[in-house]
């Protein structure tokens, strides 16, 4: 029941309709009995978006398209990890002082030592969208050895030089795969509504190769599918999305995040 000790969590973005924040975060609260709310905001502007964050005494807020970058100036703090991503999902309100964090990373790392280790693995990261940022700083913090392709290759060329990675190109070097570990579709190749598509010929995945499409809608991509009928083990989209809504969770409200219930709407959700 929302009373007036009820603390206020929030989505801030444009569009929020399609989230399924509010979804997660707000079972979580019910499966701990905790006194909080999640809402979404759609804001078009960022500044009077964060100026109600602090005059409103919003406890947490996610950040999404399009405000990720446009949201620090107005922060009064932004941790190591989300400076050096140069993007912030999570905001966090501390009696009027806002702190910036970025989950995505975290999530990302979570979701693939689920099935494998990182360090000295070979990872291809194709696409250098928000996502591809957050997740190529993650991995060369763990020790991955880092090539990054894109279809713009200028775009590549500028996050390989952001987090130090060992080489780029765009798309007519898919053929890096060969001997690599780990393989991660960071473009919504893939995504609802062009299922049909994939971001890699079938014919370059082999059975050594770990395959993480972040790609959540649908909950299986024809390039999960195909790993799988390769043998190759997987990682779903929606569990870097799980870890890194748990992680904001943390923030929020100090509780651990309940994760099987949290992925229990998740699921339910994508069907
Ligand atoms: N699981 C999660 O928690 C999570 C988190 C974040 C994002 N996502 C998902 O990841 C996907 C990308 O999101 P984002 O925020 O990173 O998007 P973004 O910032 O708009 O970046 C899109 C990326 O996809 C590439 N791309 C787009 N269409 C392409 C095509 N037809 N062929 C090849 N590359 C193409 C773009 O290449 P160019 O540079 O050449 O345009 C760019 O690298 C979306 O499906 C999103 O829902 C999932």
């Amino acid at each position: 029941m929302v009373s007036g000790n009820t603390r206020v969590c929030c989505l801030i973005g444009d569009p929020v309709a399609h989230s399924l924040s509010p979804l997660v975060h707000n079972a979580g609260y019910q499966a701990l009995g905790i006194d909080f709310i999640y809402v979404s905001f759609q804001a078009r502007d960022i500044k009077p978006a964060i100026e109600a964050i602090r005059g409103l005494g919003i406890r947490g807020a996610s950040i999404t398209v399009p405000h990720k970058i446009t949201a620090m100036p107005y922060l009064d703090h932004v941790d190591d990890e989300a400076r050096e991503i140069g993007a912030v999902n999570t905001v966090v309100n501390n009696n009027g002082v806002l702190t910036g964090y970025n989950s995505d990373g975290t999530g990302a790392r979570q979701a693939l030592e689920e099935v494998t280790t990182l360090a000295g693995k070979k990872a291809v990261l194709i696409g250098s969208g928000g996502g591809a940022v957050a997740i190529a700083a993650a991995l060369k913090k763990s020790g991955t050895r880092l090539v990054i392709l894109n279809r713009t290759v200028e775009k590549a060329r500028h996050l390989a030089k952001m987090v130090n990675a060992d080489d780029f190109g765009d798309l007519d070097k898919l053929t890096a795969v060969s001997s690599a570990d780990i393989l991660i579709n960071a473009t919504q190749v893939g995504m609802w509504p062009g299922v049909s598509e994939s971001v890699i010929p079938r014919e370059l995945l082999h059975q050594r190769l770990t395959v993480f499409d972040i790609v959540y809608n649908p909950r299986e991509t024809r390039l999960l599918t195909e790993a799988k009928e390769k043998g190759c083990p997987v990682v779903y989209g929606y569990r870097m999305l799980l870890y890194q809504a748990a992680r904001q969770f943390e923030l929020f409200t100090g509780h651990q995040a309940p994760l099987p219930v949290m992925e229990h709407a998740l699921i339910e959700a994508l069907g």
